[in-house]
């Protein structure tokens, strides 16, 4: 008897809080402008630590830190991942500022004290509920790339002005973008036809 009451109680306790969680939701509407307060982010950056299994966390990173990886890492890493985390890894980015959670600045502690099967893992499976997609191909070609993105994440506090330039670019852009560099290298160096004005236009 005493057991089915205290059952009875656990359920009540669980029921409550979940009433309670789900109406703190609720408030905070759907709009992804905040920012998770401190003790959302613990936790969740908890939940997300112990949720990478421990095997995986442990492994190290068998691609060499040659000149050669890290070039390809920061290529790859300024194609894919600074359109939200920025060239500099800080996550200044329009898309990476209206995130919820946003993405995070990865030259800091929070970020360089992850081991790195610990983010090898966050890249190749992504992060549920966040912005953070999963970048895994199922073949060993891409997780020799996701190994070279850790070195470079690595690199990431120590970027020079010259790394940063080369990244620009290597940033994806669309036509038009492309278009209006064109005609501006065209016009710089002085061979850019302009159209000549309609004759006799009214305005
Ligand atoms: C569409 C936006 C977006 C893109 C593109 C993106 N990320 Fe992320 N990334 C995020 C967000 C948001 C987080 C924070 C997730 C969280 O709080 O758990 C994140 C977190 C991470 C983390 C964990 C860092 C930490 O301290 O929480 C790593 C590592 C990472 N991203 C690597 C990459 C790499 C490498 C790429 C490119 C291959 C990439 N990301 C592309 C949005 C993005």
């Amino acid at each position: 008897m005493t057991v089915v009451r205290a059952l009875w109680h656990l359920f009540a306790v669980v029921g409550l809080a979940t009433a309670i969680g789900g109406v703190w939701f609720a408030a905070q509407g759907v709009g992804a402008i905040a920012t998770p307060g401190a003790l959302e982010t613990a936790l969740a950056r908890t939940a997300r630590h112990y949720l990478v299994p421990a095997a995986l966390r442990a492994r190290t990173n068998p691609v060499p830190s040659t000149a050669e990886s890290l070039a390809e890492g920061k290529a790859h890493w300024a194609d894919h991942c600074a359109s939200c985390h920025g060239n500099d890894g800080a996550g200044d980015t329009p898309m990476g500022r209206g995130l919820y959670p946003k993405a995070p600045d990865m030259r800091l502690a929070a970020t360089q004290g992850l081991s790195d099967g610990e983010l090898f893992a966050l890249i190749e499976h992504g992060v549920k509920l966040t912005g953070m997609p999963a970048w895994t191909t199922g073949t060993p070609e891409g997780e020799q790339a996701t190994w070279r993105l850790v070195r470079f994440i690595r690199q990431l506090p120590a970027l020079t002005d010259d790394d940063l330039l080369e990244m620009e670019d290597r940033n994806p852009r669309g036509r038009a973008e492309w278009r209006a560099l064109e005609e501006e290298r065209k016009f710089l160096s002085g061979t850019l036809d302009v159209p000549e004005p309609l004759p006799g236009h009214p305005h």
